[in-house]
């Protein structure tokens, strides 16, 4: 008997082959081969093919089981990786590369996916009534740029320009526009103050608490994509971040929605 046919004799290459050919045509037989000869189908589930697969595992532990010559020869291979001296290096082989498979096998279910998740983001949720802005109560609703009644405009725009340039230019572009050098690598993109969806849609005291408390400051309904605007509550003073904001509506020529447009104080 050649060396082949003695592997196809044997009880434990058979039921290996029937696995391994039941696997081949569950996974591309059904859903490809088929449809190539013209026959509707589709791509086996992984359910599906999960409850097919245990199916032909019965079968072939029914197939070995039923006599007792056929069992022991079917447990032979097992045993000698197992226990025979001379297959050492074998055993060793699969017991360091079956963990690994099992190990790189989870690794790809459970590792942190950089694509968008399914659910939508709410791009502008309703902001609290109310914050604290460096240990002080602030109440948003009704909350109006103080810079504009105060001092003199030019002075606050300088002002306002200086704090853009040092701070949000590289996401939110020198031109507004959410075209800086840092957006393509964020997810959701940096807002463009020049598109007429953002800013004026918002009232300036919405966007003081956006400055002010960022990303890490949005409500539920803003994730779950991790917005990578900073908080700039202990960076900037509130000046500054009237001013920032006078300077975004003035050079992106946005108006601010006003209070009484926007209803329930939601400014949204
Ligand atoms: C690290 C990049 C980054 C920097 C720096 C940055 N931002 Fe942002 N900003 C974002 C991203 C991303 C968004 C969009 C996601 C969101 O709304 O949180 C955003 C959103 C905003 C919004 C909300 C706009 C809207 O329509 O809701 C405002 C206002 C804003 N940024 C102002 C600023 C100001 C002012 C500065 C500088 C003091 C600044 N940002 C610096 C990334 C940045």
């Amino acid at each position: 008997m050649s060396r082949e046919s003695s592997y196809l004799r044997h009880p434990f290459w058979q039921a290996l082959a029937v696995l391994v050919g039941s696997y081949l045509l569950f996974k591309f037989g059904i859903g490809y081969l088929l449809p190539a000869i013209g026959v509707h189908s589709a791509p086996v589930p992984s359910s599906v093919l999960l409850q097919y697969m245990l199916t032909v595992v019965v079968a072939l532990l029914l197939y070995v089981s039923t006599s007792e010559d056929r069992w022991t020869r079917f447990k032979e291979p097992l045993r000698q990786v197992l226990v025979d001296p001379d297959k050492r290096v074998l055993r060793v082989a699969l017991l360091v590369a079956l963990p690994l498979l099992v190990g790189f096998l989870t690794y790809g279910r459970v590792r942190a996916d950089v694509g968008a998740p399914p659910s939508l983001r709410s791009i502008h949720p309703a902001p609290p009534n109310q914050i604290t802005f460096r240990g002080e109560p602030i109440s948003l609703t009704g909350l109006e740029n103080p810079l504009r009644e105060h001092g003199s405009f030019e002075e606050h725009l300088a002002a306002g320009s200086t704090v853009y340039v040092q701070n949000c230019m590289p996401c939110h572009g020198d031109r507004l526009d959410g075209e800086g050098p840092a957006t393509h690598a964020l997810n959701p993109v940096p807002a463009n103050f020049t598109d007429n969806g953002t800013i004026s849609q918002l009232t300036e005291s919405y966007v003081f608490w956006r400055i002010a408390k960022g990303g890490p400051g949005l409500p539920v309904e803003g994730a779950p994509w991790n917005s990578a605007m900073p908080a700039w509550e202990d960076l900037l003073t509130a000046d500054e971040i009237w001013a920032v904001t006078l300077f975004i509506y003035e050079r992106s020529g946005s108006t601010p929605r006003t209070w009484e447009e926007s209803n329930e104080g939601e400014g949204h």
